[in-house]
């Protein structure tokens, strides 16, 4: 049985991927800095394993991932946003947005691949966003920490090959899940964002967990460094939104 790993698996995306990877017949490990929302995720789950770790911890991610004793599948998932202008923005919240986001991305990748060596190859999906593609006003710390996942995901992909790693993102758009919830409660705001996405719909966390499980199974065997965007086709409508007569 394959273990796959998500970190910040207890809410949101990732107990969406946690619940898709357990119906999909992976032994589950379930890690998030709220050690009660990762365990009780792997409790529901056939074969989940709850561990508590704050993924911008080096040695805490590499406790947690000696704990799971293996790694098939890593989902670099843990995230958080922080909004503000940057003109304003404090040094040590960016860094904590970038920390978080990214620097963690090193750290859970790091260690899984030195497992995935020793096995033999692996595979690792890096959660990005499509604010690392388009920016939007405000999120400046988190626009920056996301195209840096989707460039760090190409490096490792270019490095780790030749172990048998292949390593890929996936760039969620508007997600009526998790860290967003908040934001499509007002419903001016829900039907505007969902008008303006060719499909016609939010994103649902399914979504995102489908293309996770895609990109992590063998279905994918020959896809390396890339960054699929799952946004209901929103990020090519820029030209679509413009005014015409
Ligand atoms: N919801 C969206 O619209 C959306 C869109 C694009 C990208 N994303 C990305 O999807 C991912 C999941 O976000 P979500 O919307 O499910 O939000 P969420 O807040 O529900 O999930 C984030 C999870 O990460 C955990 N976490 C935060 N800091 C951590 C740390 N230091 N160590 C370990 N765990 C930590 C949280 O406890 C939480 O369980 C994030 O990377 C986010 O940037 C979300």
């Amino acid at each position: 049985m394959r273990t796959l790993l998500v970190t910040g698996g207890g809410s949101g995306i990732g107990a969406a991927i946690a619940r898709a990877a357990d119906d999909a017949g992976y032994r589950v490990g379930v890690m998030d800095v709220e050690t009660k929302a990762a365990d009780a995720l792997a409790e529901s789950l056939k074969n989940g394993v709850g561990l508590g770790a704050d993924v911008a911890d080096a040695d805490q991610v590499a406790a947690a991932v000696a704990d799971l004793g293996a790694v098939d599948v890593l989902v670099n998932n843990a995230g958080v946003l922080a909004t503000g202008p940057l003109i304003d923005h404090d040094p040590a919240d960016f860094r904590r947005v970038i920390d978080i986001n990214l620097t963690a991305v090193f750290i859970a990748a790091q260690a899984a691949a030195r497992c995935m060596r020793d096995a033999g190859g692996g595979s690792i999906v890096n959660i990005a966003s499509i604010n690392g593609i388009h920016p939007s006003p405000n999120c400046g710390a988190y626009t920056a920490a996301k195209a840096g996942v989707m460039g760090l995901t190409q490096q490792m992909s270019v490095e780790w090959g030749e172990f048998g790693i292949r390593v890929n993102a996936v760039a969620p758009g508007f997600v009526d899940a998790g860290m967003s919830t908040p934001f499509y409660q007002n419903a001016a705001v829900r039907s505007r964002r969902a008008s303006a996405v060719p499909l016609g719909r939010l994103g649902e966390a399914d979504d995102i967990a489908r293309a996770v499980l895609y990109l992590a199974s063998d279905a994918a065997s020959y896809v390396s460094g890339q960054t699929l965007t799952v946004d209901g086709g929103v990020i090519n409508s820029v030209l679509a939104q413009l005014p015409r007569d």
